[in-house]
């Protein structure tokens, strides 16, 4: 099991007494990439909760150090880009075989809106950024991010990442009034290995 410590905060892994700190902001998730995560009730956060103890490698819970409680949540999932040398119609079943790529991983993160604006966001994922790079050998980290997004943002400026451009229209994860999807304008961010390492050189 994998715990990260920051100044302030323990980053670890989810345990099943967590569900009613994590209700508090996964009733009404936003932004719309996080309406799949909704939770409606305490049962429902208590069986997500034993779901993603599972993961006690890439699914963190950020605690506040002395409370102990939980105040947002950090992961990471593997890519599952395809080669493109493999897309030829005769490489067909090669594709459908290829496995996700294990060295390049995209992060998501949320902090319960009452403990944003204080600098945790960047701590946890500083310190899970140090993680995935030093301790479980990633290669690159890539984030999407909403266009209207400017929080999110800034946080992966802030940390070094790259703004690597948009995707218009990209995708949608809600429909509106008229039952119609709504698309979002996605921009991507990155970071190497290599990268990282130079941006946390400088003084
Ligand atoms: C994206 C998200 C995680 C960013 O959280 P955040 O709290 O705004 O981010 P940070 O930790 O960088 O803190 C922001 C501000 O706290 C301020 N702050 C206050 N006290 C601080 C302290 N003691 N130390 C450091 N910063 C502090 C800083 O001024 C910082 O602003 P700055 O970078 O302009 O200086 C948050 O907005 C969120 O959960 N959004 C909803 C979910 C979401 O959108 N997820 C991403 C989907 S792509």
């Amino acid at each position: 099991m994998s715990t990260i410590e920051t100044e302030r905060l323990v980053l670890r892994p989810f345990r099943e007494s967590d569900a009613a700190d994590v209700l508090e902001y996964l009733r009404h998730p936003t932004p719309n990439c996080f309406v799949g995560m909704k939770l409606d009730s305490l049962d429902e956060a208590r069986a997500e909760m034993v779901k993603r103890s599972a993961d006690a490698e890439y699914c963190f819970a950020i605690t506040l150090k002395g409370s102990g409680k939980v105040i947002g949540e950090i992961d990471a999932e593997p890519s599952t880009y395809e080669p493109p040398m493999l897309s030829s119609s005769e490489d067909a079943g090669a594709k459908e075989k290829a496995p996700p790529m294990p060295d390049t991983f995209s992060p998501c993160w949320m902090l319960n809106a009452a403990y944003q604006g204080k600098g945790y966001a960047y701590e946890a994922a500083h310190a899970f950024f140090d993680y995935l790079f030093t301790r479980k050998g990633v290669r690159r980290i890539f984030a999407y991010v909403d266009d209207y997004n400017v929080r999110s943002q800034h946080l992966c400026e802030k940390l070094g990442m790259r703004n690597e451009g948009l995707f218009t229209e990209y995708v949608s994860f809600v429909r509106d009034a008229e039952g119609n999807p709504v698309y979002e304008n996605t921009m991507q961010y990155a970071i190497l290995k290599r990268e990282w390492i130079d941006f946390n050189s400088k003084p």
